[in-house]
């Protein structure tokens, strides 16, 4: 009896580290690959200006940007698409920080999408 039930404790234990895998493949969303993943990075670290309000690391400034490497959103819902609006659109948070639109720069629309693809991901990786 004792055997069986620790051995019931290893399947289980087991399928813990099974279920975090299987969650991490997050397939990327339509329109977004890997490449723009990458071009976002080096736009929100570079002409995109984002680091300046929301950290180099994304994960935010007080007072300024929010941080976007969480699965809270305060005005996106998490998905590519939100992320895409509330670039293009600017916010303003409850405390009356302003984010112009695209953050300011005269972003193309293929940056945006870039940068929004890299913000994306930040959210909806394994290993962050
Ligand atoms: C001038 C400062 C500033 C710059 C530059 C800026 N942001 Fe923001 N951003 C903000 C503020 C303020 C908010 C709202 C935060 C809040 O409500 O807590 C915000 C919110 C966001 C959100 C929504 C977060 C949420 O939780 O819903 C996203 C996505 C975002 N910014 C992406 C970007 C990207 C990408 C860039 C660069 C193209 C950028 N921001 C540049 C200030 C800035």
């Amino acid at each position: 009896m004792k055997s069986q039930l620790s051995r019931m404790a290893l399947a289980v234990g087991a399928s813990l580290f099974v279920v975090p895998t299987a969650v991490a493949q997050t397939e990327l969303p339509s329109g977004v690959t890997e490449e723009m993943i990458a071009t976002g990075e080096t736009i929100f670290k570079g002409a995109g200006i984002c680091f300046t309000c929301h950290g180099q690391d994304a994960k935010g400034v007080p007072g300024l940007g929010a941080d976007l490497t969480d699965t809270e959103w305060v005005h996106a819902d998490g998905s590519y698409e939100k992320i895409v609006a509330t670039i293009l659109s600017g916010v303003t948070s409850s405390t009356g920080a302003v984010m112009p639109p695209k953050g300011g720069p005269p972003l193309t629309d293929d940056q945006v999408k870039a940068v929004a693809a890299y913000v994306w991901s930040l959210s909806n990786q394994p290993s962050k």
